[in-house]
Protein backbone atom coordinates (compact mmCIF):
# COMPACT_ATOMS: atom_id res chain seq x y z
CA UNK A 1 0.00 0.00 0.00
CA UNK A 2 1.15 3.08 -0.34
CA UNK A 3 2.20 5.22 2.29
CA UNK A 4 2.28 9.18 2.44
CA UNK A 5 4.10 11.67 4.35
CA UNK A 6 1.93 13.29 6.82
CA UNK A 7 1.81 16.39 8.59
CA UNK A 8 -0.46 17.75 11.73
CA UNK A 9 -0.59 21.71 11.96
CA UNK A 10 -2.17 22.06 15.09
CA UNK A 11 -0.82 18.45 16.69
CA UNK A 12 -1.18 19.35 20.71
CA UNK A 13 -4.25 20.57 20.09
CA UNK A 14 -7.67 18.85 20.85
CA UNK A 15 -8.63 18.00 17.67
CA UNK A 16 -5.01 17.10 16.55
CA UNK A 17 -4.87 15.05 19.26
CA UNK A 18 -7.76 13.55 17.42
CA UNK A 19 -5.92 13.25 14.51
CA UNK A 20 -2.98 11.21 15.98
CA UNK A 21 -5.56 8.93 17.52
CA UNK A 22 -7.67 8.08 14.00
CA UNK A 23 -4.19 7.70 12.38
CA UNK A 24 -3.31 4.64 14.71
CA UNK A 25 -6.95 3.59 15.20
CA UNK A 26 -7.33 3.46 11.27
CA UNK A 27 -4.05 1.99 10.40
CA UNK A 28 -3.90 5.06 7.86
CA UNK A 29 -0.61 4.83 5.62
CA UNK A 30 1.52 7.16 6.77
CA UNK A 31 5.80 7.09 5.90
CA UNK A 32 7.08 10.13 7.88
CA UNK A 33 4.87 11.85 10.45
CA UNK A 34 5.01 15.98 11.10
CA UNK A 35 4.19 17.44 14.27
CA UNK A 36 3.64 20.57 14.19
CA UNK A 37 2.22 23.80 16.47
CA UNK A 38 2.94 27.21 17.72
CA UNK A 39 6.35 28.08 19.41
CA UNK A 40 4.99 27.40 22.73
CA UNK A 41 4.89 24.10 22.11
CA UNK A 42 7.87 23.49 20.02
CA UNK A 43 10.24 20.84 21.37
CA UNK A 44 7.88 19.00 23.35
CA UNK A 45 8.04 15.05 23.09
CA UNK A 46 4.56 13.25 22.00
CA UNK A 47 4.85 9.41 22.00
CA UNK A 48 2.94 8.18 18.97
CA UNK A 49 2.60 3.91 18.23
CA UNK A 50 5.81 3.60 19.87
CA UNK A 51 8.12 6.16 18.51
CA UNK A 52 8.87 9.59 20.19
CA UNK A 53 7.99 12.49 17.91
CA UNK A 54 9.44 16.11 19.01
CA UNK A 55 7.04 18.68 18.06
CA UNK A 56 8.05 21.56 15.99
CA UNK A 57 7.38 24.99 15.60
CA UNK A 58 5.10 25.64 12.03
CA UNK A 59 7.07 27.87 9.38
CA UNK A 60 6.33 28.25 5.84
CA UNK A 61 9.46 25.48 5.26
CA UNK A 62 7.68 23.23 7.19
CA UNK A 63 5.67 21.71 4.74
CA UNK A 64 8.35 20.23 2.27
CA UNK A 65 8.15 16.48 0.92
CA UNK A 66 4.95 16.74 2.67
CA UNK A 67 2.15 14.91 1.10
CA UNK A 68 -1.09 15.14 3.25
CA UNK A 69 -1.29 18.30 5.89
CA UNK A 70 -4.54 17.45 8.32
CA UNK A 71 -4.92 21.07 9.59
CA UNK A 72 -6.08 21.78 13.30
CA UNK A 73 -4.67 25.26 14.33
CA UNK A 74 -6.74 27.94 14.12
CA UNK A 75 -6.01 30.46 12.46
CA UNK A 76 -2.64 29.39 11.82
CA UNK A 77 -5.04 27.75 8.62
CA UNK A 78 -5.21 30.65 6.99
CA UNK A 79 -1.08 31.72 7.10
CA UNK A 80 0.16 28.21 6.40
CA UNK A 81 -2.10 26.79 3.86
CA UNK A 82 -0.76 28.62 1.11
CA UNK A 83 2.67 27.67 1.57
CA UNK A 84 1.46 23.98 2.63
CA UNK A 85 -0.10 23.96 -1.28
CA UNK A 86 2.87 24.98 -2.60
CA UNK A 87 5.42 22.65 -1.86
CA UNK A 88 2.52 20.04 -2.93
CA UNK A 89 0.93 18.87 -0.23
CA UNK A 90 -3.00 18.82 -0.01
CA UNK A 91 -4.59 20.23 3.22
CA UNK A 92 -7.13 19.37 5.03
CA UNK A 93 -8.49 21.81 7.19
CA UNK A 94 -11.03 21.52 9.97
CA UNK A 95 -10.90 25.58 11.09
CA UNK A 96 -12.94 27.80 9.31
CA UNK A 97 -10.76 29.92 7.87
CA UNK A 98 -11.61 27.92 3.93
CA UNK A 99 -15.55 26.89 5.10
CA UNK A 100 -17.08 29.92 2.77
CA UNK A 101 -14.49 30.02 -0.02
CA UNK A 102 -16.08 29.23 -3.32
CA UNK A 103 -12.67 27.57 -4.62
CA UNK A 104 -12.23 24.95 -1.53
CA UNK A 105 -14.75 22.43 -1.58
CA UNK A 106 -16.76 21.60 1.97
CA UNK A 107 -16.91 17.79 2.26
CA UNK A 108 -18.14 15.63 4.55
CA UNK A 109 -17.27 12.43 3.20
CA UNK A 110 -20.86 11.03 4.02
CA UNK A 111 -22.74 13.78 2.58
CA UNK A 112 -20.60 14.71 -0.56
CA UNK A 113 -17.68 12.97 -1.50
CA UNK A 114 -17.39 13.96 -5.00
CA UNK A 115 -16.85 17.11 -4.07
CA UNK A 116 -13.04 16.49 -3.50
CA UNK A 117 -12.05 16.17 -6.94
CA UNK A 118 -12.68 20.02 -7.12
CA UNK A 119 -10.51 20.65 -4.96
CA UNK A 120 -7.31 22.98 -5.39
CA UNK A 121 -5.22 22.03 -3.23
CA UNK A 122 -7.56 22.92 -0.03
CA UNK A 123 -10.31 20.73 1.19
CA UNK A 124 -12.40 22.62 4.32
CA UNK A 125 -14.61 20.43 6.18
CA UNK A 126 -17.61 22.29 8.22
CA UNK A 127 -18.23 23.19 11.94
CA UNK A 128 -18.97 20.00 14.23
CA UNK A 129 -22.21 20.79 14.70
CA UNK A 130 -23.13 21.10 10.93
CA UNK A 131 -21.26 17.88 10.35
CA UNK A 132 -23.07 15.81 12.55
CA UNK A 133 -26.30 17.47 11.20
CA UNK A 134 -25.67 16.83 7.65
CA UNK A 135 -25.24 12.87 8.65
CA UNK A 136 -28.48 12.91 9.73
CA UNK A 137 -30.51 15.07 7.21
CA UNK A 138 -28.66 13.98 4.29
CA UNK A 139 -30.67 10.82 3.70
CA UNK A 140 -34.05 12.92 4.66
CA UNK A 141 -32.64 15.28 1.80
CA UNK A 142 -32.50 12.57 -1.11
CA UNK A 143 -36.25 11.43 0.17
CA UNK A 144 -37.96 14.96 -0.09
CA UNK A 145 -36.93 18.10 -0.09
CA UNK A 146 -36.43 19.91 2.90
CA UNK A 147 -38.36 22.62 3.97
CA UNK A 148 -36.98 23.97 7.50
CA UNK A 149 -35.12 22.59 10.32
CA UNK A 150 -35.27 23.02 14.19
CA UNK A 151 -31.57 22.68 15.95
CA UNK A 152 -30.56 22.39 19.62
CA UNK A 153 -27.03 21.61 19.93
CA UNK A 154 -25.79 20.64 23.49
CA UNK A 155 -21.71 20.86 23.21
CA UNK A 156 -19.21 19.64 25.11
CA UNK A 157 -16.33 21.59 26.63
CA UNK A 158 -14.11 20.44 24.29
CA UNK A 159 -14.84 22.39 21.28
CA UNK A 160 -13.22 24.93 22.86
CA UNK A 161 -10.37 23.37 22.53
CA UNK A 162 -7.28 22.35 25.12
CA UNK A 163 -7.19 25.59 27.26
CA UNK A 164 -11.39 24.91 27.98
CA UNK A 165 -10.80 21.42 28.59
CA UNK A 166 -8.26 22.25 31.29
CA UNK A 167 -10.09 25.41 33.16
CA UNK A 168 -13.24 22.44 33.03
CA UNK A 169 -10.49 20.36 35.10
CA UNK A 170 -9.20 22.86 36.95
CA UNK A 171 -12.37 23.90 38.32
CA UNK A 172 -14.06 20.72 39.10
CA UNK A 173 -10.66 20.26 41.36
CA UNK A 174 -11.07 23.48 43.36
CA UNK A 175 -14.73 23.10 43.79
CA UNK A 176 -14.18 19.93 45.11
CA UNK A 177 -11.59 21.33 47.58
CA UNK A 178 -13.62 23.96 48.77
CA UNK A 179 -12.08 26.53 46.88
CA UNK A 180 -13.38 29.57 44.25
CA UNK A 181 -13.02 28.70 41.01
CA UNK A 182 -11.55 31.20 38.56
CA UNK A 183 -12.96 31.37 34.51
CA UNK A 184 -10.67 32.78 32.38
CA UNK A 185 -11.53 31.06 28.54
CA UNK A 186 -14.87 30.28 28.31
CA UNK A 187 -17.62 30.96 26.26
CA UNK A 188 -14.90 32.41 24.63
CA UNK A 189 -11.78 34.73 24.69
CA UNK A 190 -13.68 37.17 22.94
CA UNK A 191 -15.85 38.03 25.43
CA UNK A 192 -15.45 40.27 28.27
CA UNK A 193 -16.68 38.93 30.74
CA UNK A 194 -16.28 34.93 31.81
CA UNK A 195 -18.40 32.27 33.15
CA UNK A 196 -17.91 29.13 35.26
CA UNK A 197 -18.16 25.97 32.98
CA UNK A 198 -18.05 23.26 35.81
CA UNK A 199 -21.09 22.10 37.31
CA UNK A 200 -22.29 24.64 34.75
CA UNK A 201 -24.22 25.11 31.24
CA UNK A 202 -23.45 27.77 29.30
CA UNK A 203 -26.00 28.46 26.51
CA UNK A 204 -24.03 30.42 24.18
CA UNK A 205 -21.21 29.87 21.74
CA UNK A 206 -19.38 32.55 20.53
CA UNK A 207 -20.07 35.93 19.59
CA UNK A 208 -23.59 37.08 18.58
CA UNK A 209 -24.09 39.15 15.10
CA UNK A 210 -26.73 41.85 14.52
CA UNK A 211 -29.45 39.13 13.48
CA UNK A 212 -29.32 38.02 17.68
CA UNK A 213 -28.03 34.80 15.93
CA UNK A 214 -24.55 33.62 16.97
CA UNK A 215 -21.88 33.04 15.27
CA UNK A 216 -21.70 29.32 15.87
CA UNK A 217 -25.85 29.11 15.04
CA UNK A 218 -25.05 31.23 11.40
CA UNK A 219 -22.14 28.67 10.70
CA UNK A 220 -24.87 25.79 10.42
CA UNK A 221 -26.80 27.93 8.62
CA UNK A 222 -24.14 28.76 5.97
CA UNK A 223 -22.24 26.05 6.05
CA UNK A 224 -25.19 23.39 5.54
N1 LIG B 1 -12.44 21.14 19.42
C1 LIG B 1 -13.33 20.76 18.53
O1 LIG B 1 -14.28 20.00 18.83
C2 LIG B 1 -13.24 21.21 17.09
C3 LIG B 1 -13.99 20.53 16.17
C4 LIG B 1 -13.88 20.88 14.82
C5 LIG B 1 -13.04 21.90 14.43
N2 LIG B 1 -12.32 22.57 15.36
C6 LIG B 1 -11.43 23.62 14.87
O2 LIG B 1 -10.10 23.07 14.83
C7 LIG B 1 -9.14 24.09 15.14
C8 LIG B 1 -8.33 23.64 16.35
O3 LIG B 1 -9.21 23.49 17.45
P1 LIG B 1 -8.78 22.80 18.82
O4 LIG B 1 -10.03 22.65 19.59
O5 LIG B 1 -7.91 21.61 18.57
O6 LIG B 1 -7.88 23.97 19.47
P2 LIG B 1 -6.76 23.85 20.63
O7 LIG B 1 -7.00 22.66 21.48
O8 LIG B 1 -6.70 25.18 21.26
O9 LIG B 1 -5.41 23.60 19.80
C9 LIG B 1 -4.90 24.56 18.92
C10 LIG B 1 -3.67 23.99 18.24
O10 LIG B 1 -3.21 24.92 17.26
C11 LIG B 1 -1.84 25.24 17.54
N3 LIG B 1 -1.59 26.62 17.14
C12 LIG B 1 -2.19 27.74 17.61
N4 LIG B 1 -1.67 28.84 17.01
C13 LIG B 1 -0.72 28.40 16.16
C14 LIG B 1 0.21 29.04 15.28
N5 LIG B 1 0.22 30.36 15.13
N6 LIG B 1 1.04 28.26 14.57
C15 LIG B 1 1.02 26.92 14.68
N7 LIG B 1 0.18 26.24 15.50
C16 LIG B 1 -0.67 26.99 16.23
C17 LIG B 1 -1.69 25.02 19.01
O11 LIG B 1 -0.33 24.83 19.33
P3 LIG B 1 0.31 25.17 20.79
O12 LIG B 1 0.31 23.88 21.55
O13 LIG B 1 1.67 25.60 20.44
O14 LIG B 1 -0.54 26.22 21.43
C18 LIG B 1 -2.52 23.74 19.19
O15 LIG B 1 -1.78 22.61 18.76
C19 LIG B 1 -9.96 25.36 15.37
O16 LIG B 1 -10.01 26.08 14.19
C20 LIG B 1 -11.33 24.84 15.76
O17 LIG B 1 -12.34 25.75 15.47
C21 LIG B 1 -12.37 22.24 16.68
Amino acid sequence: MKKYNVAILGATGAVGQEFLRLIEERNFPFAELKLLASKRSAGKIINFMGKDYTVEEATDASFEGVQIALFAGGAASKQFAPAAVKAGAVVIDNSSAFRMDPEVPLVVPEVNPEAIKEHKGIIANPNCSTIIMMMAVKPLRDLSKIKRIVVSTYQAVSGGGKEAMAELEQQVDDIVAGKEPVANILPGAKFPKHYQIAFNLIPQIDVFYDNLYTKEEMKMVNET
